[in-house]
């Protein structure tokens, strides 16, 4: 059985699955329109019980689920949705033990799941451009995952270069969630191993056009693919089964790319689009996902 302990960030939940997300602390005191409950009378209860507030009303005291927890932490930067979450080490193929590159680490909700996928065995180095933000993702990392040592986060500006570590070691897989990925791509040829993995995330078809252009006029990159995922949920209540009235209907592009020997594919000349190099397009399709 696990108790909650004073310190710990829990979620109350109530009747209509809304979430709010308090940090336990022995003598507080929660407050929600007017409902009261002690932290005291929190501490010490199992996760999933249900906790009474003043005035009768009933929630749920759960964990957060990562998911959870990560649409409800503070936020510097707009974070990456579960959706993107769970899709990105999969299409990365991030692994345990894997050395990952990652920018910017924004409010730090890409950089849990990479440091999860990796598990202890493996290292997730961050850059992240704003002091603010880089702070503000350390917190959140580590009240959900507590102390990191396999993880290096660094206030640097991608677009200007990426360092390996002092051992000298390329990364396995590359991680991008940033406005201008392209300018990163000329750096990831150089720091990713051969055969390891690009992955970026932008919300916008110019951004994704750029991107695709970069990565093949770099000529190390090919099996380039884009893609975005769309998740309806269901509404199922007795006999009325339907989707969901609202959903996320757009949060952005992934696209992937394995770093490789040049010689199979045309790649894309500086100046030219990549509308001019036909045999281009016909790459990655149908694989089958
Ligand atoms: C959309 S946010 C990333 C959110 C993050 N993936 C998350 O889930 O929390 C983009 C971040 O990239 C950072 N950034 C923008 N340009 C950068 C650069 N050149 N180098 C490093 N970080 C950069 C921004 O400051 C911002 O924090």
């Amino acid at each position: 059985m696990s108790y909650f302990q004073s310190g710990e960030r829990i979620h109350l939940v109530d009747k209509k699955g809304r979430q709010y997300a308090l940090t336990l602390k022995a003598g507080d005191l929660y407050q929600l329109s007017g409902h009261k409950i002690a932290h005291d009378d929190l501490i010490g209860k199992p996760d999933g019980s249900l906790a009474m507030l003043s005035g009768n009303k009933t929630m749920l005291a759960l964990r957060p689920t990562f998911g959870d927890y990560v649409l409800k932490m503070p936020r510097g930067a707009q974070v990456l949705y579960p959706k993107d979450l769970a899709l990105i080490p999969m299409w990365a193929d991030v692994y345990p033990g894997a050395r990952v590159f990652e920018a910017g680490t924004g409010s730090g909700a890409l950089t849990m799941a990479l440091l999860r996928a990796v598990g202890p065995r493996g290292l997730v180095v961050t850059y992240e451009a704003r002091e603010d933000f880089a702070r503000t993702a350390m917190t959140n990392i580590e009240r959900y995952m507590g102390p990191v040592p396999n993880l290096i986060p660094l206030r640097r500006n991608a677009y200007e270069g990426i360092s390996l570590l002092d051992d000298g070691l390329p990364f396995d897989r590359l991680v991008l969630d940033l406005p201008e990925p392209w300018q990163v791509v000329p750096h990831a040829a150089q720091v990713l191993r051969s055969g390891g993995m690009y992955l970026s995330f932008v919300p916008t078809v110019p951004q994704v056009v750029q991107t695709v252009e970069a990565l093949h006029r770099a000529t190390v990159f090919g099996m380039v693919e884009t893609f975005e995922t769309l998740l309806r949920t269901w509404s199922i209540q007795g006999r009325s089964v339907r989707p969901d009235h609202r959903m996320v209907a757009h949060s952005g592009f992934i696209t992937v790319a394995r770093k490789i020997e040049s010689g199979l594919w045309p790649t894309i000349q500086a100046g030219e689009s990549l509308g001019e190099v036909a045999d281009i397009h016909d790459e990655g399709e149908d694989r089958g996902r």
